[in-house]
């Protein structure tokens, strides 16, 4: 079958696409639920969690320190037995993450306080050309032993697990990775930790914490500035995961620009940290409607209508990118597409992700006749003539092959895309609800 096991994947240009697709669990909430679960007291259960390649690394990681989880299946509950904030094990193997630079980074905040034990943690070749220094060098104000290739930055990386201190730590980029890392290790410190970002990241976790009984305080200018005090016990809550708004913006965007697309996704998360596609799209004029807004288990969530209609060209800066950092591959689709100059810039945290995004982007879609420029912090891309259907590559990368698709199917032409089981990373079930929506 044309894409399995790594053979290319033949994609007919053309077509459209009209219903209702459900999206899988968010990816950031999933890593989060497996994290807590771990360490609260007494059992977690975990509803839509993702049962994608990632979310499977943090599990398998978390039980070769001797946490039980049930099997990671579509459509099951997940079932953690907690060991509690200092139960980890110190494990026989080797931490591999995978693809995974969540799991990596939160494991690393998680691990730096365990005191007296080792873990050695790797990756795939991807995750191996990661910067940790980025969580590295903030938890070792808190006292933390990380160690690695290219002084400390590059996986595989030991962790000598030691009795922490609280410190107030100002964080060198706006990631929920790093800050997510520092509440990890700050909750067994000895005194609390002040944490500030630069811009407001993400806040599943602190959201997250709150809920399992962490004693966490956010304050600050629009959230930057989080203090833990450690001592208060983590319990085994239930966790309901909304889909991914990541992994819908496939398909919000793909509805904006297919002719005669009208697509409804469902059930996605639309915490205000995350919603930067929505605001992009706004500014495009693509028409979406947010229905049945609800929340669910402390996490606004509503349903997502997109249906097609002409769309403008658009800029946007690093003030938005925190709330749409995994979206500006699908966006540079969609900038082909516009009449005009679309800009992005203060994207530069796009080279260091599972590819340099940026350059990946600007090669993939070049090969397909896209007017680009590629900058050191962003792209340039004048829209409003035709893709054609090319040879792609998704270099590996989950959000290209899915980016990709979306371009392969406005594209004069039909496309090939190889590597394009990267999806299952983070949407197993991507090419199937291709699939599905243009019958
Ligand atoms: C994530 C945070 C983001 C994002 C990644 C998931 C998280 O990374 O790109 O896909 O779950 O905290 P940074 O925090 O490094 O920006």
């Amino acid at each position: 079958m044309s894409g399995s096991n790594g053979s290319p994947r033949d994609l007919k240009a053309g077509g459209s696409l009209h219903g209702r697709v459900r999206v899988p669990g968010d990816k950031s909430i999933s890593h989060r639920a497996l994290l807590f679960g771990a360490i609260a007291e007494g059992t977690t259960t975990i509803e839509g969690l993702l049962p994608a390649e990632d979310p499977i690394s943090t599990a398998a990681c978390l039980r070769l320190m001797g946490t039980t989880i049930s099997p990671i299946q579509s459509g099951e509950m997940v079932t953690i037995e907690g060991v509690g904030l200092d139960g980890l094990q110190e494990p026989s193997e080797i931490l591999d993450c995978g693809n995974s630079g969540t799991t990596m980074r939160l494991m690393l905040g998680l691990l730096a306080g365990r005191e007296g034990r080792h873990f050695v943690l790797t990756g795939d070749a991807s995750l191996r050309r990661r910067p940790m220094k980025r969580v590295g060098q903030p938890l070792s104000l808190l006292g933390a032993d990380v160690r690695g290739r290219d002084r400390g930055n590059l996986a595989p990386l030991a962790v000598q697990g030691q009795k922490l201190r609280g410190a107030v730590v100002g964080t060198p980029v706006a990631s929920a990775q790093v800050k997510s890392a520092i509440l990890l290790a700050a909750l067994t410190a000895d005194g609390a930790t002040s944490v500030i970002e630069p811009a407001h990241s993400r806040d599943h976790s602190e959201r997250m914490l709150r809920a399992f009984g962490a004693d966490l305080e956010v304050g600050g200018e629009m959230g930057r500035h989080i203090l833990v005090r450690p001592g208060a016990t983590l319990k085994g809550q239930h966790v309901v995961v909304p889909g991914d708004i990541s992994s819908a913006a496939f398909w919000l965007v793909a509805g904006a620009l297919v002719p005669g697309a009208k697509i409804t996704v469902e059930n996605v998360g639309l915490n205000p940290t995350r919603t930067g596609i929505l605001e992009v799209l706004e500014m495009m004029g693509a028409s979406i409607n947010v229905l049945n807004r609800r929340d669910v288990a402390g996490e606004p969530v509503g349903d997502l209508q997109v249906s097609h209609g002409p769309l403008k060209a658009f800029q946007f800066g690093e003030e938005i990118m925190p709330r749409l950092v995994d979206e500006v591959p699908i966006l540079s689709v969609a900038a082909c597409f516009c009449d005009g100059e679309s800009r992005i810039s203060g994207a530069s945290e796009l080279r260091v992700k599972e590819t340099d995004r940026l350059a990946v982007m600007a090669r993939q879609l070049k090969a397909m006749g896209a007017d680009i420029d590629e900058h050191e912090d962003g792209l340039t891309i004048r829209g409003g003539r035709p893709l054609k259907g090319a040879e792609l590559d998704s270099e590996t990368d989950h959000r290209v092959a899915m980016s990709l698709a979306i371009a392969g199917l406005m594209a004069v032409g039909d496309s090939r895309i190889t590597r394009s089981e990267a999806a299952a990373v983070s949407y197993p079930t991507f090419w199937d609800d291709l699939e599905r929506l243009r019958r």
